[in-house]
Parts: C-alpha cells; sequence; structure tokens
C-alpha cells in the first residue's frame, strides 16, 4: 500500500486529471488580468504535468517543479519533444532564475497544505520569479464551517474505470481545528476494491483578508482578482474553490518607462 497518493504518479493522473473546464476557466482569468504577452508558464507543484501539457499543447514553454523524484521523471516524459524545463525541489524555494516567466499557475490546492510561513516562502519565490505584470493564478480551498458542526462529515468519492477495474478515490473531513482554520483531511485510494492508498493532511483555508495582507510580506506581488466558483455537487456542497489572481508589479525601469509613454501621448493629443 503507498503511504500517499503522490507515490504513484500514473494513479494520480488517472484520479486527478486536469479538468478542460479549469484550463478555460484559468486561460480566460490570464486574459483578463494579465497584460503582457504571455510565452511562459509554470506550475510549482507540477505532479505529473498535467497542466503543463494543456499548456504546451497551446505552444506556451513550461517550467514545473515538484518535490518528488518520481512526479519530475514522469512530467518530465510526458512532456518530451515540448519546450519545457523541470526542476526537483521544495516550491517554498523555486529554483528558476530570477524574472524567468509570464505566469505562475497552481489549481490543484496543494498550496492549502502548506503552513502560513511556508505559504509566503512559497509567494515570495514566485514573486522573485514572474516577470513584471506577470500573474500568479492560485486556486484555493475552502469549507463552509457550518456544514462542520458534526464531524466526521460524510465522504464525498469519485469512480475512474480503468481498464477493467475501477479506481475510487474517497475524501473525508475528520477535524476541523477552528483557532488555525484547518482541516484534517483523509484520502482513501482503491483499485479493483482493494486499498491502494491513504494518506492524511492539513488543508488551511485562507481568506480573502489574510491573502491581501501578504502585500505588505511580499515585495512586489499584490492581490488583484478573486473568483469563487459555485459548490460542486460531487463534494457533497463542501468544499468551495476560489481562483486569486495575484500580480507582480511593475519594475521602476519599467514603471519610468511607461510613466514617459504616458506623458509623450498627453502632450502628443
Ligand atoms: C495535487 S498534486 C498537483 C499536481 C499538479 N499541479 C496538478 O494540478 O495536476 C500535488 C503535487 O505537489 C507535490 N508537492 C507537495 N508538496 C510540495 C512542496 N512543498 N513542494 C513541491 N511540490 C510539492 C506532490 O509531490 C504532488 O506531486
Amino acid at each position: 500500500m503507498y503511504r500517499t497518493l503522490y507515490e504513484d504518479p500514473l494513479l494520480y493522473e488517472r484520479l486527478r486529471p486536469t479538468d478542460p473546464n479549469d484550463v478555460q476557466t484559468v486561460l480566460s482569468l490570464l486574459g483578463s488580468h494579465c497584460d503582457r504577452r504571455i510565452e511562459s508558464v509554470i506550475d510549482p507543484a507540477c505532479g505529473p504535468g498535467g497542466w503543463l501539457i494543456a499548456f504546451a499543447q497551446l505552444g506556451y514553454r513550461v517550467f514545473g517543479n515538484d518535490s518528488s523524484a518520481e512526479m519530475c521523471k514522469v512530467a518530465l516524459d510526458r512532456l518530451a519533444g515540448y519546450d519545457c524545463q523541470i526542476t526537483q525541489g521544495n516550491m517554498t524555494s523555486l529554483s528558476f532564475a530570477p524574472c524567468s516567466v509570464d505566469a505562475a499557475v497552481e489549481i490543484s490546492g496543494v498550496v492549502c497544505e502548506l503552513s502560513r510561513s511556508d505559504l509566503v516562502s512559497h509567494m515570495r519565490s514566485i514573486s522573485q520569479l514572474l516577470r513584471a505584470r506577470g500573474v500568479y493564478i492560485l486556486c484555493l480551498q475552502d469549507v463552509d464551517e457550518r456544514c462542520l458542526t458534526q464531524l466526521p462529515t460524510r465522504s464525498w468519492y469519485s469512480n475512474i474505470e480503468a481498464g477493467d477495474r475501477i479506481e475510487t478515490i474517497e475524501y473525508f473531513i475528520e477535524a476541523f481545528h477552528r483557532r488555525s482554520r484547518s482541516i484534517r483531511m483523509r484520502r482513501d485510494v482503491y483499485s479493483a476494491g482493494h486499498l491502494r492508498a491513504r494518506d492524511f493532511y492539513l488543508l488551511r483555508m485562507y481568506d480573502e483578508t489574510e491573502l491581501k495582507a501578504f502585500r505588505d510580506l511580499i515585495p512586489g506581488l499584490s492581490l488583484v482578482a478573486s473568483l469563487t466558483l459555485g459548490q460542486d455537487d460531487a463534494l457533497c456542497n463542501l468544499i468551495r474553490e476560489t481562483y486569486y489572481v495575484f500580480r507582480k508589479q511593475s519594475s521602476m525601469h519599467e514603471f519610468a518607462q511607461l510613466s514617459l509613454e504616458g506623458n509623450e501621448l498627453q502632450s502628443g493629443s
């Protein structure tokens, strides 16, 4: 039995494939909130590369990072032939060159598994490698606290047909820590009726006020938009997902250039 679902990259990919609707949502947010030309995109916890492949197929240069060597290997294999770079490391200290990517995307919710101080380090690292006016779109999960009065809650699950067997991923909320606003989750994976993986993790819930306050902690990155999607019936109406858009401010040099152009336009009119 696996200790975590992340130990089997291909099983992960079958159970949690990249949803084309999510890709459309992200592309539309990038279109609305990124006013620089996007040529490159990073997924800082890329897993087996589902999101990277979606972007690579659209012609973007992609950068991926993951703490698991196995995940990095599978992502690299699946991206063969595309313009990509993958590193193994912690998303709190990404090792790509400063100002090297136009956009960053993390949709799987893994950011909610970071402690607050690790999240701040992660955002600082993203801020360093984004180019001016580049954006970071991340999706955070939140639970309606009214549903947490009776724990453990009902579980929710999805089944996937894999050849002649059925694979199932099932989630449970085991505990809610009100002071730290975190929930303890259990995730079970069954293949053909046998338990293949069971892991426990803490999901930290961040609200918009907390994220706005990051402005003071993370130089150059500020929250510019958020989008909460309708709750998904399949998740027993418990989990809410919100996309947050952070933008890197213009560099001083670029800012001066833009003001100059603005003045020229004004004086020319
Ligand atoms: C839920 S998967 C997401 C994969 C991919 N982003 C996707 O949406 O399909 C989470 C991945 O994050 C990786 N991971 C977890 N904690 C990490 C950390 N601190 N730094 C880098 N990767 C991490 C795991 O190894 C796993 O592959």
